[in-house]
């Protein structure tokens, strides 16, 4: 979608939008429009009952007077109530409305005009790769924006910046989307060779590697599937060698399709645990963020891209396997595989990078879906600096996150009695975010500052939101983006 800022008059084809706050006198476009309309305006105003109460809207079709096929009011409640994300939100809804219409572009005015455009922008999304039956009627997608403000330079600065924020989301919705059958660990790694051109340096460890550096916990759970397991590395610098500082490291859980293995999941959860590797989505749309907007930053992310497969060839419950830490694992269930390929990742991010700063973002429990319902990603961190810089991110974006206990007294739940550690807790916390999350814990090495995000309660949506449609959300992008740009910018001062 194109987004030009203006100052110009409202003219053209397709949809004009103007937001109103309660107190309807206050839309500067009111005399204007009244007159051209010859009072049009206020009759529809008064004969639909509208009050322009927040998110309330009011479509007004050949408009008399305008050259637009359609006006549309959309109240934004008491001015005094609004704020940055509300207005994100605002934008939302004006574009989930407009994708019902047959118009391909609009005009928009509106007091806030950079956070409707994000709102407009991110809503802006569909996956329709797979229906074959396209309506002639309605364009999918809305093709142009005009947003008329005062400072439309400034403006479109700005919005620069989102506008790549914005493509790494819906590039996350899109990989999130994309089915198994034909997203699988080879396919994904496939498509991140596209990144070369923005400065990312692609790297792939195949098994043969993996096997050498003995990464046996992460090859372990692709062993039943018929595509390569392979860790695909992202490596971005945009302070080109300047930065002395250690890179952040970001490592992401892609499991391409998490069957549970010979411990499988039931029919319901298998149809839609193709979003088994938001957490590696999340981390290539972060990466690919950054780098379109040259952002003067060092970043590493780890994509640890496997199947997990029933299969005579699978890892079995009972195995025993060696990590590339050297701990054994005792395999409880092959179901709890997203701590298995994560911990091989994060003992080679921690000797080949030596990170100040490690993240791992994935869809690892249940659980958290229990704790937090769609609304919250959770995360434990061991480090205050750390937690609070992304308890910001998340207030700044609206990314919601929440920490949870870090504590060694859950370190007792994984022992075994036959190998150093065993991959599920079947004590009385089973398969919580809480104890994977102390799995995880113990593969960090002294110094290492980590949080574990575990987005398996955010990377999809089970309803229409004002941002989303039901399906993959992109959640973390923006998190992330905000997270490591402020970050280096502390980090250097
Ligand atoms: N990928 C799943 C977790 C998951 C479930 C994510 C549903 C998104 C939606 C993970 O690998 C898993 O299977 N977790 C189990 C762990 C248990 C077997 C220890 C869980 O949470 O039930
Ligand atoms: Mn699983
Ligand atoms: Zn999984």
């Amino acid at each position: 979608m194109e987004v030009t800022f203006s100052t110009t008059e409202l003219q053209g084809e397709g949809v004009l939008a103007c937001y109103l706050d309660d107190d309807l006198a206050a839309f500067r476009l009111y005399d204007y429009m009244e007159s051209k309309g010859d009072g049009q305006l206020s009759r529809a105003i008064e004969a639909a009952g509208f009050t322009a109460e927040y998110g309330e809207i009011l479509d007004i079709v050949a408009p008399v007077g305008l050259s637009v096929q359609r006006l549309i009011l959309i109240g934004t409640g008491p001015a005094d109530q609004l704020n940055q994300k509300k207005w994100e939100h605002l934008g939302g809804e004006l574009m989930s409305y407009c994708l019902t219409l047959p118009q391909g572009s609009l005009h928009v005015v509106a007091n806030s005009p950079l956070s409707v455009a994000v709102g407009l922008s991110l809503r802006n999304y569909c996956f329709e790769n797979y229906i074959t039956k396209q309506s002639s009627k309605k364009p999918s997608l809305i093709e142009t924006v005009t947003i008329h403000c005062d400072n439309p330079e400034e403006i479109s600065q700005a919005y620069n910046v989102q506008r790549v924020i914005i493509e790494g989301v819906h590039l996350v919705r899109d990989l999130v989307n994309e089915p198994a059958n034909e997203l699988n660990p080879e396919s994904f790694s496939q498509r991140m060779k596209e990144f070369e051109s923005y400065d990312v340096q692609v790297k792939v460890l195949d098994e043969l590697k993996l096997t050498a550096l003995g990464m046996n916990a992460f090859l372990a759970v692709g062993q039943g599937s018929m595509y390569e397991t392979n860790m695909t590395i992202l490596e971005y610098d945009g302070t080109h060698g300047m930065n002395t500082f250690p890179p952040v490291v970001l490592l992401g859980k892609g499991i391409t399709y998490d069957s549970g293995g010979l411990c499988l999941k039931s029919a319901e959860w298998l149809a839609m645990i193709k979003l088994d590797m938001g957490g590696a989505a999340t981390v290539a749309g972060t990466i690919l963020a950054l780098a379109k907007a040259r952002a003067p930053v060092k970043v590493i992310g780890l994509l640890a891209l496997a199947e997990n497969m029933p299969d005579a060839k699978a890892f079995r419950g009972g195995d025993i396997i060696k990590s590339m830490s050297g701990k054994t694992i005792e395999v409880v269930n092959t179901d709890a595989e997203g701590r298995l390929v994560l911990c091989d990742a994060m003992t080679y991010a921690q000797r080949v990078y030596n990170p100040e700063i490690m993240i791992d973002v994935a869809t690892l429990t249940g659980s958290v879906i229990r704790f937090f319902g769609r609304e919250y990603a959770g995360f434990l961190c061991n480090d205050t600096k750390l937690s609070q810089g992304l308890m910001a991110a998340g207030e700044a974006t609206g990314e919601k996150i929440w920490p949870l206990p870090l504590d060694t007294i859950y370190d007792e739940e994984f022992k075994s009695p036959i190998a150093d550690i065993k991959n599920y807790d079947v004590g009385m916390h089973q398969g919580s975010m809480i104890t994977s999350g102390h799995f995880l814990h113990s593969f960090v090495e002294k110094g290492t500052k980590w949080a574990h995000i575990d987005i398996a309660s955010t990377v999809c949506s089970e309803r229409d939101r004002p941002l989303w449609k039901k399906g993959a959300t992109g959640y973390g992008v923006r998190l992330l983006y905000d997270y490591i740009v402020n970050q280096s910018t502390e980090a250097k001062a």
